[in-house]
Formats: structure tokens, C-alpha cells, sequence
């Protein structure tokens, strides 16, 4: 089997280490010091202020959604993104309002932002998806003159720089995902990104209980801790992220040098150093090439997935009332894209025998 990705994990040897001692403190969660340590390392590693680990992104978001007083109206995002993002929208009881992507990066088109923004919208919860870069500047720049928040949905972009700058200094908050799927990984995992001081503050209050660092109850409180064993499990794999990221990215070029000029099949518009390679999607001509490749590799043992199917303005448990007109770009790119088996512990010629059978399904005649 070759699954559509693997968790990539610092050697057992070295984990080992950090469990004996959470053994012999009892010390396994609650702001504990291997958590307090991977805060401040991944805020050094990813150039920020401040990072407040959380349980998962799900959580960061919501919380981040709370902390920014969104509590009702409309937020604007995107279709072509994981169910996670629309469904904490719903779950604040705030409306999703799904508008386009734009045909090259998959990620929000801010004219069509600009264009959505009603009396009602409070903030826009973009995605950057598979981990390349929203317009940022652009959506920052709307929001600021709109007087809206901005949330970006960074569980893909861990470790993604613009133009130098961290990715995770755009907007008022950030939220990253460390699940056993992502490029970095504390089992389950996650984190807010912002700048200020003040809301970072209220991030850590909000992520446990609403209690102040005297245990005082002065806020609106959940449980969103990270525990002990995800930091640790954090910091032995932190040191293997540039080690992950180039394996990664050197399969990635491997599947492009196998099926690139092919005239069904397309990319994504990125940039190479502003990518973290945590994904593989392909694009085909068409449904019915897509639904032959994902059936023709299945039947060899390889599980690729369809990142993001369907197209969220089109499911009802999300969005119940309809969407205001068709999206047209989302639903043709989530209809067609297909993400590959991505990992860094991948091997080359299984890169290229999926790459084969992908023009060898791809090839056939409908
Ligand atoms: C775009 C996006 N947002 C949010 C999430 C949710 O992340 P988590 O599992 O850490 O809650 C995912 C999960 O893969 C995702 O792909």
C-alpha cells in the first residue's frame, strides 16, 4: 500500500528521552515546560513574537474567531478548503460566506472578497491551500480599510515565508495545524499566530478555561490545551523540518520531471521557496480522467486522495441556505484535482510508478 501520506517522526531513540522524564516529573500537561520550550522554539524557527499551541486547528480557529470578538455576522472564505474551516464558522454561529478562488493558486480571489463584504461581514477566513500563499497583501489591505478582521486558515503553511517575510505575521491571527499529516507534527496539535501581545494573552486564557495566570476566571474559557507528550513528541520532530522539507520537495520535483507537458494534466500555481511541499495535487482535463486515475491507482494498492471534494458552498450541512450564485473556478478545480502520496520517507521509484500509472490511467480514452 502506499498510502497519500505517512507522518514523518524523529527517531524513536530520541523521543524516548523526553517521555522518561514527563515519568518522573508527572508533569503531562498544563502549561508544562516542554510546552512552554516548543512556544518558544517554534517562534524563533517560524520568526514570530509569539506562538500559542493549541489541541488542533480546528480549535486555533475557534478560538482565534472568539478572541477577535467574532462572535456573529458573516465571515468570508473559501469553497476549496478542508470542511474544518467552514464548520467553525458555523459553530460560532456565524454565517460562512463562500466566494471564489482564483484559477492559478486555489486560494481566495480578494475582488471577489472585496465584492461579498455586506453591512453583516466581521471578518475574512482565508486558506492557504496546500500550503501556498493567499494574496495576502491584498486581503490584509481590504480588511483594513473594511474595518474587518482577518483569520488565516494556515493549518497547511507551516514554516511558509512571502517574499522573506513569515507567512504567520500576515492578518490578526494564524492558525497552524500539527497533525500527524502535516509537514510538522505533535500527534494532534496546533497553534495561534499573532502579534499582538495583548490577544496572544487572551489566546492562552481562552485555550485554558478562561483562568489568568492566577487562576482568576476573567474570560471566556475552553479546553485547548496542547499536553506534554505532543510538545515533546514537537521537539524531537522539530529538528528534522528541513531535513522533512527537502525530502519532500525533492519527490515533489521527482513527480513534476515525471509528469509534467502532459496535455491533461496541470499544476498549481506556486512559488518554489514560498511552498512547503506538503502536497501533491495534480489537476486533471476533466472528472471522468480523475475518477479513472483515483480507480486505476486503487486498484494497485495506492490511495490518493480528493483534496477538497466537493466544493463546500454545494453541501448542505454547511451551508444550508445555498450560496449566492455559482462559484464556477472552485467547483471545476475541486471537481478535477487529485493530491498524489506526498511524504518524505517516500521512495523514489514508487514516486515514479505512481507517476506512470497516473499518464497510464490519464492516457486512456474516456
Ligand atoms: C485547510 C484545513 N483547515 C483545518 C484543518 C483542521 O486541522 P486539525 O486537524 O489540526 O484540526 C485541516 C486538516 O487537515 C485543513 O486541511
Amino acid at each position: 500500500m502506499i498510502h497519500v501520506t505517512q507522518p514523518s517522526l524523529a527517531p524513536l531513540d530520541e523521543f524516548l528521552p523526553y517521555l522518561r522524564e514527563i515519568w518522573s516529573t508527572g508533569v503531562m500537561t498544563h502549561n508544562g515546560p516542554f510546552l512552554q520550550r516548543l512556544e518558544r522554539e517554534l517562534a524563533s524557527r517560524f520568526d514570530v513574537p509569539d506562538v500559542v499551541c493549541v489541541a488542533n486547528a480546528t480549535v486555533a480557529m475557534q478560538i482565534a474567531l472568539r478572541a477577535l470578538d467574532v462572535t456573529d455576522g458573516e465571515v468570508i472564505t473559501t469553497p476549496f478548503t478542508f470542511v474544518a474551516t467552514a464548520n467553525i464558522i458555523r459553530w460560532e454561529r456565524c454565517t460562512p460566506v463562500f466566494v471564489d478562488i482564483e484559477p492559478g493558486t486555489w486560494n481566495l480571489d480578494p475582488a471577489q472578497v472585496e465584492a461579498a463584504i455586506t453591512p453583516r461581514t466581521k471578518a475574512i477566513l482565508p486558506v492557504h491551500v496546500f500550503s501556498a500563499p493567499c494574496a495576502v497583501e491584498a486581503i490584509d489591505e481590504i480588511a483594513r480599510r473594511r474595518g474587518l478582521k482577518v483569520i488565516y486558515d494556515a493549518a497547511h503553511a507551516t514554516d511558509v515565508r512571502r517574499q522573506g517575510r513569515s507567512l504567520m505575521t500576515f492578518g490578526d491571527v494564524s492558525c497552524l495545524s500539527f497533525h500527524a499529516t502535516k509537514l510538522f507534527n505533535t500527534c494532534e496539535g496546533g497553534a495561534c499566530i499573532t502579534r499582538d501581545p495583548e490577544l496572544a494573552r487572551r489566546l492562552r486564557r481562552m485555550r485554558f478555561f478562561g483562568f489568568d495566570e492566577g487562576k482568576e476566571i476573567v474570560d471566556d474559557g475552553m479546553n485547548g490545551k496542547l499536553t506534554e507528550i505532543g510538545a515533546a513528541l514537537g521537539l524531537a520532530n522539530l529538528k528534522y523540518i528541513d531535513q522533512v522539507k527537502a525530502n519532500r520537495r525533492r519527490k515533489y520535483e521527482l513527480y513534476l520531471s515525471c509528469l509534467e507537458g502532459r496535455e491533461n494534466i496541470c499544476f498549481h500555481t506556486y512559488d518554489p521557496d514560498e511552498y512547503n511541499y506538503s502536497y501533491m495535487p495534480v489537476i486533471f482535463d476533466s472528472e471522468t480522467t480523475l475518477l479513472r486515475v483515483e480507480a486505476f491507482l486503487k486498484a494497485r494498492g495506492v490511495t490518493p486522495r480528493r483534496y477538497f471534494w466537493p466544493a463546500l458552498h454545494l453541501v448542505r450541512a454547511v451551508n444550508p441556505n445555498g450560496h449566492r450564485g455559482s462559484l464556477p473556478v472552485a467547483e471545476k478545480i475541486s471537481s478535477t484535482v487529485l493530491c498524489l502520496p506526498l511524504y518524505d520517507t517516500l521512495a523514489d521509484d514508487d514516486v515514479r510508478q505512481v507517476a506512470g500509472w497516473v499518464l497510464e490511467a490519464a492516457g486512456r480514452p474516456d
